[in-house]
């Protein structure tokens, strides 16, 4: 059965949504199905028009409390405000109290993409402020990580947003700049990883196939189990499309220290 992710952003001047946009393209690209939903703005116009943002694109649905009992996995993307959660989300998910109460969205999972005006303006802080609130939702939180995007994460050679907690763009204090190739293709690898491993059973067999076979641009690390040997997680092999350097498992693999520039870790 395809993995079905409802991505829920809240966007007041579009780069959170391209950001959407790409997750959803990752999703697909895993055999998954991506739905958009966007959350209603809460500032009136007169004050959004101060601030230069356009009225919100209807065309988007909006996501409501049935949203999150409808769907099993979702991919949250948060503008930043002060370094936390913009009022807008906060609303919405105080709206959540009666599915808190009867424990409805435990045990559902989701990862989540953010924007910052700045570099150190919150892409971290963001993410882990968020986690709050899920958590005490007992929701499972599925992090980026670097097993897929090893390569972007770990360049140096451009102001570049998004971390192991979740893709990210840098919007510019005046909101000009717009989200970069590699920030794209970050969200795009954030959508296709999360939609395979919300797609793994316990037992470790993937649903959400991928929808063409890839070619491994290096073999398969193993982490040490055999092919008969079943892991729940079990690293899905680097692809051209995720255009990563191998990720090194063993001091072995990476003896001189050139993938990750510092002594691996030894598992
Ligand atoms: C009230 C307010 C507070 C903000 N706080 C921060 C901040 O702490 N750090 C930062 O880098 N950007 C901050 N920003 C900039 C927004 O994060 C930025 O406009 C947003 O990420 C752009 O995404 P969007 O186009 O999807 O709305 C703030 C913006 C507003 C309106």
């Amino acid at each position: 059965m395809a993995v079905k992710v409802a991505i829920i952003f809240y966007s007041m001047y579009g780069h959170v949504r391209k950001l959407a946009e790409a997750e959803k393209k990752g999703v697909e690209a895993a055999g998954g199905q991506a739905d958009l939903f966007q959350i209603k703005e809460t500032l009136p116009s007169e004050v959004t028009t101060k601030m230069h943002a356009p009225p919100q694109d209807e065309s988007i649905p909006f996501a409501t409390p049935d949203t999150m009992k409808e769907y099993n996995t979702f991919l949250f993307g948060v503008p930043t405000r002060y370094g936390n959660y913009s009022a807008q989300w906060k609303t919405f998910i105080d709206q959540l109290g009666q599915l808190w109460m009867s424990g409805a969205l435990a045990g559902k999972y989701f990862g989540l993409f953010v924007s910052t005006a700045s570099q150190g303006g919150g892409q971290e802080s963001t993410a882990i402020a968020a986690l709050s609130s899920w958590a005490h939702q007992g929701m499972i939180y599925v992090p980026l990580g670097y097993a897929h995007a090893f390569g972007i994460q770990t360049d140096l050679t451009e102001a570049r947003g998004g971390s192991p907690w979740g893709a990210g763009t840098y919007a510019a204090g005046d909101g000009s700049r717009q989200p970069s190739a590699k920030e794209l293709e970050l969200a795009e690898i954030q959508g296709k990883q999360f939609a395979i491993t919300v797609g793994k059973t316990a037992d470790g067999t993937t649903t959400a196939a991928p929808a063409k076979k890839e070619e491994p641009i290096n073999p398969a690390p193993t982490n040490g189990a055999t092919s008969d040997e079943k892991t729940t997680a079990a690293p899905t092999p680097a692809t051209k499309t995720d255009q990563t350097a191998p990720t090194p498992t063993t001091e072995k693999d990476d003896k001189d220290g050139k993938f990750c520039g510092m002594k691996c870790v030894v598992l």
